[in-house]
């Protein structure tokens, strides 16, 4: 059976992050992902990473900006020790190889993003999360010899022993169908968010709520589920992200009429508003007939006001996106755009060191919540959380393994997962699909559990996400084999996706305020004495979802008003 000190489930940039952390201070680490590293959702992230470079910047400014745009239900113990240390982690990507765009003084360049009171966003064009995650991968490859790589292996369980602490975990080889267990003194679960629950997304095919729902099952906490990020500008046609980097370039807002409608909603910030306030603003247009495109169901993103040779050399992937799925060449045209899934605020439980309230079971990135982003997320503070709170869980759990003996695991929960398996491959080919149920969770879950909420539609989603849940019991699937059967992972994923949803839904039936990105229309004010705290969820004795709550961490920002 393979041992490691630390065991790193994902590798996008969380997980990477935390293995070199981990690897340097000298405990034996491993990293496992479902996909080649590389191809890890961190790769999609496009605008920038914010931080306070500048001379003019304070990392205060920056922790206020995040506590707002988080409608303050972000623990400011964290978002200060985030922005706190942004600028030494954007120095050690630069130091380390990642080719951050310069200004004409040769200095870090610096970008206008959503929320932020100055330009404070670091970037390489708009591919900067595959800028860092490549200059990481090397960095996981020169320590070859400290941190052991487990590429296209899946997750199926995680070890708890019988004193309630996380002992390792259970996984298939997807190339060969082989199952292993995996023994480990401590566990980071770096396997992204759930973005796939939703259809449209911007998330890759991989982000399927792995983590969240292995932890949940585990016994852990999520938390501040309800809050689902609707990206402003995701492609009418098909959800793909047009970066945020656009509007931080200039890139104007307009409907139908050619109005800039964002000085209704944030005359200060216009279309630099919190990602949450854009795009309600544009759900309002669109829903009250001013929008463009098929049926009116999108808005015009106008980059034609950003100089062509800007554009090009700045924003070059949306340039070939327009292209490619539009038809559009945006530097001479308006791209029809709506608000789309992006990214869930909620995740596994965890403090600042990414422990959850398992011992050795941690959390960082988009599967966890710390809570730095509260009700809304900023633009450009994700790949941030992802590389502040990799590190710190690194170190957390490499500390960790230093004074705990490598547990005794048995295989008895790999025979379970075994026979799991093989009673999904012998379903008969009868009924529905896998990817049916699929779809049908995520246009449900975008239709009633999106930028406008109410009761009467969450209650129809809760409802479909519980039928949903037993119909998967007898979906089936094609692929009886062992080598790449992504037909029998899918199946596997749809259960997280559907144990994810439920806890999403849940939540947000729960939360009967307006706050962030869960704005329900029958409740539309923001309610601090009643409702400025987490939601919890957690499995209860006999295995269904319980909520509590838990204090928001409030060190020097009292709430306040939110305008932009
Ligand atoms: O729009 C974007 O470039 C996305 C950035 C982010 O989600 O942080």
């Amino acid at each position: 059976m393979p041992e490691h000190d630390v065991l790193i489930i994902g590798a996008g940039l969380a997980g990477q992050r935390a293995a070199l952390a981990a690897a340097q201070s000298g405990v034996s680490v491993a990293i496992m992902s479902k996909v080649h590293p590389v191809r890890s959702h961190s790769v999609a992230a496009a605008g920038g990473i914010n931080a306070a470079i500048s001379v003019s910047d304070d990392w205060r400014s920056h922790a206020y900006d995040t506590v707002k745009g988080s409608d303050y239900l972000g623990d400011q113990d964290a978002i200060e020790a985030m922005c706190r240390e942004a600028p030494g982690e954007v120095m050690h990507l630069e130091h380390i190889g990642v080719t951050f765009h310069r200004n004409d003084a040769g200095e870090l360049d610096l970008r206008a993003f959503g929320g932020a009171s100055i330009n404070r966003t670091a970037y390489v064009a708009d591919i900067t999360g595959q800028a860092i995650l490549h200059v990481l991968y090397e960095q996981l490859m020169r320590n070859a010899s400290t941190v052991a790589r487990y590429e296209e292996w899946f997750v199926t369980s995680l070890l708890i022993d019988d004193g309630g602490s996380c002992t390792g975990v259970v996984a298939r080889h997807i190339r060969s169908g082989a199952m292993e267990t995996f023994a480990a003194k401590s566990v980071i679960l770096a396997s992204g968010g759930a973005g796939q629950c939703f259809k449209p997304t911007t998330n890759a095919l991989i982000c399927t709520a792995d983590g969240l729902a292995q932890a949940l099952r585990a016994g852990a906490p999520l938390m501040d589920m309800e809050m689902i990020q609707y990206h402003p500008t995701t492609l009418l046609e098909n959800g793909l992200l047009i970066t945020e980097g656009a509007r931080g370039e200039g890139a104007h807002l307009l409907n139908k009429d050619g109005e800039r409608f964002m000085s209704k909603a944030a005359p200060n910030k216009m279309e630099l508003a919190s990602r949450d306030v854009v795009s309600r603003a544009e759900q309002i247009e669109i829903n009250e007939g001013r929008g463009v495109g098929p049926d009116g169901q999108g808005v015009y993103l106008d980059i034609t006001v950003v100089p062509r040779k800007r554009t090009l050399e700045a924003l070059r992937e949306i340039v070939n996106i327009g292209r490619d799925f539009a038809g559009v060449d945006i530097t001479r045209e308006p791209i029809i755009i709506r608000p789309g899934q992006h990214y869930i605020m909620g995740g596994v439980k965890t403090d600042i060191q990414g422990q959850t309230p398992i011992a050795g079971l941690y959390a960082a990135g988009e599967v966890a919540c710390v809570s730095v982003h509260g009700g809304n997320r900023l633009g450009a503070n994700s790949l941030l959380d992802t590389l502040i709170f990799g590190r710190r869980a690194g170190e957390d759990a490499a500390e960790r393994a230093r004074s705990t003996p490598m547990p005794a695991c048995s295989d008895a929960q790999l025979r379970n997962d075994e026979r799991m398996i093989a009673e999904i491959m012998a379903r008969p080919r009868k009924g529905r699909r896998i990817s049916e149920l699929k779809n049908e969770l995520g246009t449900t879950m975008n239709r009633y559990c999106a930028v406008f909420r109410e009761a009467d539609g969450l209650q129809s989603a809760y409802g479909t996400v519980k039928r949903l849940q037993e119909e998967a019991q007898n979906a089936y699937i094609d692929d009886r084999g062992t080598v790449f059967n992504q037909d029998v992972l899918g199946a596997i994923e749809l259960g997280y996706m559907l144990e994810t949803a439920e806890a999403i839904v849940l939540s947000a039936i729960d939360r009967k305020e307006s706050r962030g990105a869960q704005f329900r229309t029958d409740f539309p004010e923001r309610n601090d004495a009643e409702w400025l705290k987490h939601i919890n969820v957690a499995l209860g004795e006999d295995g269904s979802p319980e909520i509590s709550y838990s204090p928001v961490t409030i060190t020097q920002w009292r709430p306040e008003e939110r305008t932009y």
